[in-house]
């Protein structure tokens, strides 16, 4: 119940326009983003580098109301990318296609993800949206691949589909961010039971890593902070023989930071996903959805 109204207030255009004015919404975010500009995000990457976490940077907001916004934002990205490379940062970069113009049509964001990768010697990654962008997704990211290889796309495990559609991309050798999935779960095309969900994500893991054994597959990486998808994924790891170098593991900026650091004491290689930028609103609710006991964390600001 909760974790609906919180979804449905990430998709409600009237609270992403007022709630974000008031200083305890704002202040209660601090936990999950180091600030709203790109210098606030590679500050804290330089930190977590020093610590041997890498990172993920990522501008927020989603749909546009016009196409050329999504050229603005291809620009912001490009000088991204620049600044990483000049200042030699351990950080990639992940684009939502919906703020490169995909509800405009593919062959535009084709043609914007395709500049981004063709500016950087690291992988770009796209992250995975709502089901609905599911099959435009994969077709631009199918496309870019052809030409770049440093592309890579986040899948989602709470989807029916997605053990089909890793199998029809295998070919292609990607690199796969596995994810549970963030947006609200229409009950004909995703799994309603966490059980169900996981499941299916040791399914994938079991898949991503069999064909990183057989040498047919870019960068596996399992970005979880579950304990028990990060615990099957290095028994399968193991009895598969496959070294701690040949995966990866990723989670959010704020969340079971000890984790991150203990999975990189431990030798394995963890990226933070850092998220900036002005438009957190929806980004925000989803993260609350994720767990409901983040929400006292606000009522908590609320009263200091
Ligand atoms: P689960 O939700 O079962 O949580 C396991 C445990 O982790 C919880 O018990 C709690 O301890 C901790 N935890 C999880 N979320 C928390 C939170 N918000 N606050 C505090 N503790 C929390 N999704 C998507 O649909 N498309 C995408 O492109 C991406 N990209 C992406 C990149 C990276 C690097 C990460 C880590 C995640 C995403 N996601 C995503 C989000 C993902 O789908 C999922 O919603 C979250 O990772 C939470 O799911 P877990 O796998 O952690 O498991």
């Amino acid at each position: 119940m909760m974790r609906n109204t919180l979804l449905w207030a990430s998709t409600n255009p009237l609270l992403a326009e007022r709630l974000p004015k008031y200083d305890f919404v704002k202040r209660a975010t601090k936990r999950f983003m180091p600030g709203e500009t790109l210098d606030d995000a590679l500050r804290e990457a330089e930190r977590l580098g020093k610590s041997d976490l890498s990172t993920i940077v990522t501008l927020l907001g989603e749909n546009l109301a016009a196409e050329d916004e999504a050229d603005a934002v291809v620009d912001h990205y490009l000088g991204a990318l620049e600044t990483i490379e000049e200042r030699g940062l351990p950080s990639e970069v992940s684009v939502k296609l919906t703020q490169l113009g995909l509800d405009f049509g593919t062959e535009r964001t084709e043609e914007r993800v395709r500049r981004l990768a063709s500016a950087t010697s690291s992988l770009l990654w796209i992250d995975m949206e709502n089901s609905d962008c599911v099959d435009a997704t994969l077709d631009v990211f199918r496309k870019v691949r052809e030409t770049n290889e440093n592309v890579g796309v986040c899948l989602q495990s709470y989807l029916h589909r997605t053990q089909r559609d890793l199998e029809a991309l295998m070919p292609l050798e990607p690199s796969i961010r596995l994810v549970k999935g963030a947006y609200n779960k229409p009950p004909d095309v995703a799994y309603a039971r966490k059980g169900d969900v996981d499941q299916n994500f040791v399914r994938l893991t079991k898949t991503l890593l069999r064909a990183r054994l057989d040498g047919g597959q870019g960068r596996p990486v399992f970005a979880t902070h579950d304990p028990r998808m990060i615990g099957e994924a290095n028994r399968l790891a193991y009895e598969m023989g496959l070294k701690k170098d040949r995966y990866e593991f990723a989670m959010l900026y704020g969340i079971e930071r000890d984790k991150q650091l203990s999975l990189a004491r431990a030798g394995h290689s963890v990226r933070v996903l850092v998220s900036y930028g002005s438009a957190w609103f929806p980004w925000y609710m989803r993260r609350l959805a994720e767990r409901p006991a983040n929400v006292w964390f606000v009522v908590k600001q609320l009263v200091r």
